[in-house]
């Protein structure tokens, strides 16, 4: 499968987009984009620069007082178009996800409609957001409230999930009348490309949406630097999110960050086993572990310990790894192989001190990495303190309710937080007690259109999807009105 067995072609531009018009860039350099599975180059797309971003963001500006002026319901109409069009094109969408970034294609197409359904919310939530009326402290005068669009957002969107944080971002932002500019990931502009070229048959206007493609400190410096950006929302690692939040300070922008996460898992006693190991399984491997949210710490209490340990291991040992495309393939490959030499990192550290490999713990070429389960692992070791970001499951035990929620809290991240048990009370205690902003109860995919999405201490400021979502594009007036 190669993207000439892409059946609408009309998604394949293999350029940038900006001000309604499909640009290359000034010093006509490109990028490769890479199959993942195979090392094979998939397509070339410009490597532009400040300039085609800053164009970009001139294009936004433009477009901004038309696209405000419009009514929701106008608005609302673009988007329900461009949830049409994702979802008319979810085979050919799937495909290239699964070539660019190697996700298996039932997955892939999961996330096409996860990505559309944002555009679907996001239209239905903007027409209810009617403001409020305050009851005001003197005879005579009324306080309104108001939400206005913020004005140009750029958007810096990761390459684990192409699709759905694109949207996710990009459809909130249009539905509050906000424009955009976005920059997808070096290694998946494809799908960003496609996305963009339905939004454009979808009838959202010239400058409404822009597209720049290249490196992301070039471009992401212009996007922080640049003062008619008002928002800046970003998807990624800690690491980043803090240095974009630094060049941001100057000119006060409106923060959106998503950034790392280090996610316990907590299996009480008094669980459901084969119900734990199965959303352990969803939350770990989806996407090959390549999620923010994945459980990066499984920590089993000692009365269920060895019970979970043999169906976890017979459930990971049944998985298939292999190019996503392939059928029966449920993990695909790394992005790259730096990810793939990370894994092996973490392996070694928890193996070196004293973990034990019950299944894995081998590269498997290539960007492949085997699904691993490592066994009585202790807390000194680097899942401990950093995402692994692959098919890598390190158990630990505990022994009771208030050491695990100390050691599950202990990190800088604050991202999502998981446990399973059959006590009410147990699910409401530790579910306070958990120092994240999302928390699944006995589920390991907690992600969905309606509900909010975001952490808490360094894992980021800002929620995505549910009603909350679309606050990080809009800002509060109030207006004193005395009759
Ligand atoms: C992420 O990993 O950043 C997003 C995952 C999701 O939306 O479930």
């Amino acid at each position: 499968m190669t993207i000439n067995d892409i059946n609408n072609q009309n998604l394949l531009k293999a350029a940038g987009f900006v001000g309604g018009e499909w640009v290359q860039a000034d010093d006509g350099g490109t990028l490769t984009v890479d199959n993942p599975a195979t090392g094979g180059i998939i397509a070339r797309v410009p490597a532009m620069g400040e300039a085609e971003a800053r164009r970009a963001i001139m294009a936004a500006e433009s477009a901004w007082p038309s696209w405000r002026a419009k009514t929701v319901k106008e608005r609302a109409a673009v988007l329900m178009a461009w949830h049409q069009l994702l979802l008319e094109n979810e085979e050919d969408l799937a495909r290239l996800m699964t070539l660019e970034q190697g996700k298996p294609l039932v997955e892939s197409r999961g996330e096409v409609r996860y990505g559309a359904s944002f555009a679907q919310w996001f239209a239905e939530e903007a027409r209810r957001d009617g403001g409020d009326i305050v009851p005001a402290p003197r005879t005579n005068t009324q306080i309104r409230v108001t939400r206005e669009a913020a004005g140009v957002a750029a958007m810096i969107t990761p390459w684990n999930f192409p699709i759905a944080m694109l949207t996710r971002k990009a459809a909130p932002a249009l539905a509050a009348g906000c424009t955009a500019v976005i920059k997808p990931a070096s290694q998946t502009p494809l799908c960003a490309i496609a996305v963009t070229a339905l939004a454009q048959q979808a009838g959202v206007p010239a400058g409404v949406i822009n597209l720049v493609l290249g490196s992301g400190t070039v471009i992401g410096s212009e996007l922080c630097a640049n003062p008619a950006v008002r928002v800046l929302s970003f998807t990624g690692s800690t690491e980043v999110g803090r240095i974009l939040a630094a060049q941001c300070a100057p000119t006060i922008k409106k923060l959106a960050l998503e950034l790392g996460g280090n996610a316990p898992f907590i299996v009480f006693d008094d669980a459901d086993v084969p119900r734990a190991v199965q959303q352990a399984m969803l939350s770990k491997f989806r996407n090959a572990g390549q999620t923010c949210v994945c459980a990066n710490r499984i920590y089993v209490q000692n009365g269920v310990y060895d019970e979970f340990m043999a169906l976890f291991k017979e459930r990971i040992m049944a998985l298939k790894v292999g190019n996503g495309m392939d059928d029966g393939v449920t993990i695909g490959p790394l992005i790259d192989g730096a990810a793939a030499n990370k894994a092996a990192q973490h392996v070694d550290d928890c193996v070196q001190k004293g973990a034990k490999v019950l299944c894995g713990g081998n590269a498997l070429g290539g960007n492949f990495y085997a699904p691993t389960l490592l066994s009585d692992v202790c807390d000194d070791v680097l899942p401990c303190c950093e995402e692994t970001f692959a098919p890598v499951a390190p158990v630990f035990r505990f022994t009771d309710e208030n050491e695990v929620i100390k050691r599950a809290n202990d990190t800088i991240y604050g991202l999502s937080a998981y446990l399973c048990t059959r006590d009410l009370g147990r699910a409401m205690r530790v579910s306070e007690a958990l120092e994240a902003g999302i928390i699944g109860v006995n589920e390991g995919i907690i992600s969905s259109e309606e509900a909010p999405f975001g952490g808490i201490k360094q894992s980021g400021m800002g929620r995505e999807g549910g009603t909350y979502g679309m606050e990080e594009y809009t800002e509060i007036k109030y207006t004193l009105l005395g009759f």
